[in-house]
């Protein structure tokens, strides 16, 4: 039997990465390699976002000689940080928790810069709902001269992007320009496994995602397409609402079942709340590589060029057809 087959020849995420790069001639084992340090950092997160309720209940987030326990946010991104340099094969990271660039030593410098969120959605920690880690990975051309400049690249340069969900299973989704596949991690294992194979995003979709809460401030085709998703005029069936406020695990479902999410600009927010580098970019990526579409509200979001590490853009993604009505609005509204 065919799945008697995959449950004894386990594709891990690290067999896949090297397979896919095998094609390549010149690939000499440094993406699978700096691959397998964020595989790592992503099972740190995951162990500790398990035993985050845990350490609270037995006091453990209390203070252990005197030094307070750290914030889950604050440890995840010192386990990236410390990953991605001892990998040997980055030269700058930026992280949202991070004001500045870390550029890496020159001793350890390799030639891909990094940019993550360790830990999306920290809102939703307390209350032991899904959260995640966002990263977008790119080559910089010289690796003993990098520079800020070398980071604010538009998203389509991006050689891979991927996100890691801690949510009822752990899920790391990842693409390197070749599709977008799925990996769960098995616990028992340590590993993450092939589950979700060349995901594609259903053309049209049944599910819109917003925070609704501001929608006072939304401009007029943020509001005219929401307006829609609820009441139809085609005669088709209204959308259902569906929004969880972790960025990783509204854009998983928007992947696996199809529809949009949305985070658009406002009167207050012109620039929306999602930041370009490390939560626009990776995603938008995925969307496109799943047959999807990502837009800013003015232009193809993996078009942008930021001017900052940590810009913000407004984002609509999510299915072909129902992020091409959005474009429609927009371009009506010009
Ligand atoms: P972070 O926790 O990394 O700061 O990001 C939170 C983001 C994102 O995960 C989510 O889509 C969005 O904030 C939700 O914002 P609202 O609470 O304004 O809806
Ligand atoms: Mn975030
Ligand atoms: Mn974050
Ligand atoms: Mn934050």
């Amino acid at each position: 039997h065919e799945a008697d087959a995959h449950r004894t020849d386990l594709m891990t995420i690290t067999r896949h990465v090297l397979n896919e790069q095998s094609r390549n001639p010149e690939s000499r084992g440094d993406f699978t390699i700096l691959l397998s340090h964020i595989v790592l950092g992503c099972k740190f997160v995951a162990s500790a976002v398990n035993k985050a309720g845990l350490a609270k209940l037995i006091g453990l987030a209390g203070e252990t000689n005197g030094e307070e326990q750290k914030k889950l946010d604050v440890l995840s991104n010192e386990v990236f940080i410390k990953a991605l340099v001892s990998s040997g094969r980055t030269c700058v990271l930026v992280s949202e928790e991070d004001e500045e660039a870390t550029f890496v030593d020159p001793k350890l410098r390799g030639k891909y810069c990094v940019c993550f969120d360790p830990l999306d959605g920290s809102s939703n920690i307390d209350c032991g709902v899904s959260i995640g880690t966002i990263f977008g990975i790119y080559m910089i051309k010289d690796k003993d001269n990098v520079t800020l400049e070398d980071v604010l690249q538009p998203g389509k340069n991006m050689l891979a992007a991927g996100y890691c969900m801690y949510g009822s299973s752990c899920t790391l989704v990842l693409s390197s320009g070749n599709g977008v596949n799925g990996f769960t991690l098995d616990p028992s294992l340590g590993e993450f496994i092939l589950t979700h194979p060349d995901i594609k995003i259903p053309k049209k979709g049944k599910i819109y995602s917003v925070n609704e809460g501001n929608a006072r401030n939304w401009d007029v085709p943020t509001e005219t397409f929401v307006e829609k998703c609820k009441y139809p005029k085609d005669g088709s069936s209204p959308k259902s609402l569906r929004y969880i406020g972790s960025m990783v695990a509204d854009v998983h479902r928007t992947l696996l079942y199809g529809g949009v999410f949305l985070y658009p600009a406002d009167e207050k927010n012109p620039n929306g709340k999602l930041r370009v580098l490390y939560e626009v970019f990776p995603m938008s990526y995925l969307m496109e590589q799943a047959g999807g579409q990502s837009f800013t509200g003015k232009e193809r979001a993996l078009d942008l060029v930021p001017t900052k590490i940590h810009e913000r853009s407004p984002i609509f993604l999510g299915s072909y057809d129902d992020v091409e009505e959005i474009k429609a609005l927009y371009a009506e509204q010009a």
